[in-house]
This record gives C-alpha cells, structure tokens and sequence, in this order.
C-alpha cells in the first residue's frame, strides 16, 4: 500500500478527529479525502452507507485513517449513535462537517408539497441542528473544536420554486450564529459555508438549457468543483481561522455580488 504523502508527514490535521455528514458524495466527500489527505482521522457518516464505505476505501488505500457509518440526519437516535461510534473509532471528535442535504420539487409556494417541505426542513435543518447537538457534547468533552455547516446561497437570497431549500438553508445560517454563540467562550467555533451552485449529483439531471441558465448566474462563468468548497470548509476547521467564528463564508463565484 503507497502511503499518501501528507498523511506520511503528518498534514497540518495530525491528531485530529473529524465526523463529517454526507460524506459519501461531492462537497461532504470532498471535505473527507481532503481532511485525510491533511492527516485528520474521518469518520464519514451518510445515509447511503455504501456510498459513504466507498469514499472511505479510497482514502484508506491512499494511507489516510477513515470509517464509514449509516446514519440518517433526520432521526436523534441514527445521529446519537453515529456520532457516538465515530468517537469510538478515533478516540473523540474534534471537527464536523454537516454537509448532509436534499433539494426538492420547483413548485410555487401556495402549491408546494407538504410531504416535500417537511423532507427537506428534516434533513437540512433539524438534521443539522441533531447532529451540532451531539458534536458540541463531544467537542467539551475534548475542550474545543470546531464545525461547518453547509449552507448555501439560498441561506441568504430566495430562489423561485424552492421555499423549503431556501427556509432551510436561511435557518441553517440562524442556527450556525446561536451555536457559535453559546461556544465562543468554551474554544469551539462555529461557521457556515454558503456555495454558489456545484458540480455534484444534488443538481444533476437538469436540462441542459436549465443548466446553461446556472452557469449564467454566476459571473465567473461556471459552477464550482466541490474540491474548491472542500478548501474553505479546511481552512474554516483549520487553526489559522482560530479568530473566525459565528460567520457565513461565500464560495459563489460572484453570484451574490450583483
Ligand atoms: N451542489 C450544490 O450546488 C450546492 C450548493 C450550495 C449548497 N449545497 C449544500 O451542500 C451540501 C452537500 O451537497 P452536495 O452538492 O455535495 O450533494 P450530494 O447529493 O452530492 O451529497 C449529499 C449527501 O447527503 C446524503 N444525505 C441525504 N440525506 C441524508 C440523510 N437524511 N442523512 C444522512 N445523509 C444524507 C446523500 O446520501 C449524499 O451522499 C448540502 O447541504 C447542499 O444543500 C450544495
């Protein structure tokens, strides 16, 4: 087995032990290879424990220490016991990703599905808030650390056709400042990233005129690789952010400046 170069020589990210949600695809897989490559111990955690189990071979054959769990954000005992077997596994968690979301149907608001609403605010909001409820107890337990919510440029701008993704997504930066709050004196900081759109499957299977309209809004010119999301979610877990904290972090490609 050839060892990966930075896990080799520590990383920056030696020591450390990150759970992070939807880690079996795009910008949460991302985040795992990246952290791993970087030294951390991943504990990938997704509903699609296949997925997830996948994405950890990979980095194990490049030398990185990972594990994969099954767990269902939306439900307090699946996120209980996750986050309690990936401290198990490594020794303690000190770093979290919660990149665990849905999209839904493009329906008007008077028309939106109820059973569609009430899926998406369960994963991508009060998932999020399940999963920083039992990172933060893990967190004291090590005596700081640090999380990153996913949210999105729908965290801060409507899109028409998606009031539950965009009410999601604005309570998940709400929620990112409260917690960030309630920990900013115990050495635990609490950010959100907010992308433009991604290369991932969450937005595939447009067609290719709904795409070419995506593209557009973005005044670089083109969507963004989850790889280029993985590096701000590092460096907000990074030491050197140790200042930031209770903030929202754009990755849009110019989206939200015009
Ligand atoms: N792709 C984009 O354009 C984009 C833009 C802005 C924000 N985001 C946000 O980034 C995050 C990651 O999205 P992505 O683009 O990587 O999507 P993705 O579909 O590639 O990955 C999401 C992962 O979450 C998992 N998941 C879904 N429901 C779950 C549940 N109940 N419990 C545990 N895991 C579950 C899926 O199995 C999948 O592996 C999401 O919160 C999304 O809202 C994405």
């Amino acid at each position: 087995m050839t060892s990966h170069p930075a896990a080799a020589d520590g990383g920056s990210f030696a020591g450390r032990m990150a759970f992070i949600t939807g880690a079996g695809s795009g910008i949460g897989a991302a985040t795992a290879r990246l952290l791993a490559q970087r030294g951390a111990a991943v504990a990938l955690a997704d509903i699609d424990e296949a997925a997830a189990r996948s994405v950890t071979a990979d980095i194990a054959e490049r030398g990185g220490q990972a594990t994969a769990l099954r767990v269902d954000v939306g439900d307090v005992r699946s996120v209980q016991s996750a986050i309690e077997q990936a401290s198990a596994a490594h020794g303690g968690i000190d770093l979290a990703v919660n990149a665990a979301g849905i999209t839904g149907p493009l329906q008007p608001c008077g028309e939106y599905d109820l059973d569609a609403w009430h899926s998406i605010i369960n994963v991508n909001l009060t998932g999020l808030f399940l999963c920083m409820r039992f990172e933060l107890q893990q967190m004291q337990r090590r005596g700081g650390g640090a999380i990153v919510n996913l949210s999105s440029i729908m965290g801060s701008n409507g899109l028409a056709g998606a009031v539950a993704y965009a009410a999601s997504k604005h309570g998940v930066e709400g929620a990112t400042k409260a917690a960030a709050l309630d920990y900013a004196a115990s050495g635990i900081r609490v950010n959100a990233v907010a992308p433009g759109y991604v290369d991932t499957p969450l937005i595939s299977g447009r067609t290719p005129g709904a795409q070419e309209r995506i593209v557009g809004m973005h005044p670089v010119g083109r969507i963004a690789q989850p790889g280029e999301i993985a590096e701000l979610i590092v460096f907000l877990l990074s030491p050197q952010a140790g200042f930031i904290t209770g903030s929202v972090h754009l990755a849009d490609g110019g989206y939200s400046a015009r």
